[in-house]
């Protein structure tokens, strides 16, 4: 019997990680994808980190009900971060749903999603914790996968900051085996991944929990670096307060390790960093900056920040605008604090009016906006290689006979390059030479022999 699904994805890289996983795993078993409102099973990976991605589970759970009315037998899995948080709660409130998956649960989600097509009756929760990382099949086949691949190290987070639902919804920190890692990664780079991209909410913690075998995170970049056939080496999401001198050093060592970070700020004001629980303050932040550039000095930053922490004061807010500046960031995240259930800061008084939150995220964003223009302009005439990830959608008018390439260079810009026909495929390293900056991105033409 033919049996689809489809899978609606919310949330940070590891949702969707796992929602690869989930489809890999699933055609393994047999289910064909279809549209979404055709599928037998529609699963939707949900992400609880601010209100509004929660309250978006809710609206698309009853779209979904809409679209899939006329057919019987079609049901919803939730899976991820809002699972956990509501559990069994959803099959109170939504019939249609049969099975929760929290983080840890999502390892047995295409197994019960079989059960759940033979056994009618049926509704399955999966939200308990494990104690250590929940090792999954791969469920890799022969086929190629994409050029940039994703691996995660861990699961979950310890650091509770104030304003953070993580720790609740991924529970404690659990470290995946080095051994587990790099066998993921070979795989990967024997089918023509040429880039990977570890991830864990706090990566530089990698090993340091009862999960891990003691290895650090310094220790496994140095190891996955040496794998054969990697081309470039990143990660997300470092801790500055455990961003150790050994992984700056690894910024100089390691000539596949690209000079690009993604290092989180939050708040440029001591008094608010204090009150989130970070355990660093803005000169701690700007020396780890400078110690990045004197390890690397072309090194590109960029962040997360949250304005309208509970308490915040204009002078606050002008401060983490300050440290924009002095950081140098290339880009930014930055997001409307929102109150998370269960979570140290919804307790917190003085709350932030809307319209002020706003207010600050426009100007801050503004701000943003141009330092990474100038960022991305003073790119212009450079050399640099692109990893082709697949053609753009915008064809060259200028250039009609050739296709447009789109890709990222080390430094995590995104670059437009035109190739002649034959001369472009995935996975390619292209040397570009950088002609202009367009908004939020670049535009090359090709300067040397892809390899
Ligand atoms: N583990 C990563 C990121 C986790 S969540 C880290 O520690 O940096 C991604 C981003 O969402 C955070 O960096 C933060 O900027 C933002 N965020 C988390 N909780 C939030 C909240 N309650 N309100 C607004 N933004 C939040
Ligand atoms: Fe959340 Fe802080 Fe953990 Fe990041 S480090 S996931 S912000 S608790
Ligand atoms: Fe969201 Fe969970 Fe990721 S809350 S940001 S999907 S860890």
């Amino acid at each position: 019997m033919r049996r689809t699904f489809h899978i609606l994805t919310f949330g940070c890289q590891m949702n969707v990680n796992d929602s690869d996983w989930m489809s890999r795993s699933l055609r393994q078993r047999g289910f064909e994808e279809a549209p979404l409102g055709e599928a037998d099973v529609t699963i939707v990976n949900t992400c609880s980190v601010r209100e509004k991605p929660e309250l978006k589970v809710y609206s698309t759970l009853g779209r979904i009900r809409q679209l899939t009315a006329g057919r019987p037998g079609a049901f919803v899995a939730v899976t991820g971060c809002v699972a956990q948080q509501i559990g069994s709660g959803f099959f109170e409130r939504f019939p249609q749903v049969r099975l929760v998956a929290g983080g840890d649960g999502l390892t047995g989600a295409p197994e019960a999603i079989e059960r759940l097509c033979a056994e009618p009756e049926l509704k399955i929760s999966l939200v308990d914790f494990s104690e250590v990382y929940p090792e999954r099949d791969p469920a890799l086949s022969r086929a190629p996968v994409p050029p940039v691949a994703y691996v995660n190290i861990m699961q979950g987070c310890d650091n509770f900051c104030a304003y953070c639902i993580v720790p609740y919804t991924r529970g404690r920190q659990k470290s995946r085996a080095a051994s587990a890692v790099l066998d993921e990664c070979r795989a990967l780079l024997e089918r023509g991944a040429r880039e990977v991209i570890l991830l864990g909410q706090n990566v530089n913690a990698f090993g340091q929990d009862a999960g891990g075998d003691g290895t650090t995170f310094a220790q496994l970049l140095r190891r996955t670096a040496a794998l054969p056939g990697l081309e470039r080496l990143r990660f997300v999401t470092p801790h500055p307060k455990d961003l150790s001198p050994e992984v700056i050093r690894a910024f100089a060592d390691l000539e596949v390790l690209c000079p690009r970070l993604h290092l989180p700020l939050q708040a440029g004001s001591d008094r608010v960093l204090e009150r989130m629980g970070r355990k660093y303050d803005s000169a701690r932040y700007l020396q780890l900056v400078r110690d990045l550039r004197s390890a690397r000095p072309d090194i590109a930053l960029s962040t997360d920040l949250i304005v309208g922490f509970p308490g915040e004061t204009e002078e606050d807010f002008l401060a983490t605008c300050r440290m924009v500046e002095k950081a140098g960031f290339v880009s930014s995240f930055s997001f409307c604090y929102s109150d998370r259930p269960g979570a140290r800061a919804a307790l917190l008084p003085d709350k932030i009016p809307r319209d002020v939150k706003l207010e600050r995220l426009s100007r801050l964003q503004a701000r943003q906006d141009a330092l990474g223009q100038a960022w991305l302009e003073s790119r212009t005439g450079q050399e640099t290689v692109v990893l082709l990830e697949g053609q753009s959608r915008k064809t060259d008018a200028s250039a009609p006979a050739e296709t447009s390439w789109q890709g990222h260079d080390p430094y995590g810009a995104t670059v437009n390059v035109s190739l002649p026909p034959g001369a472009g495929a995935v996975g390619r390293m292209t040397p570009v030479r950088i002609i202009t900056a367009k908004r939020h991105s670049l535009l090359a033409q090709q300067a040397g022999t892809p390899w």
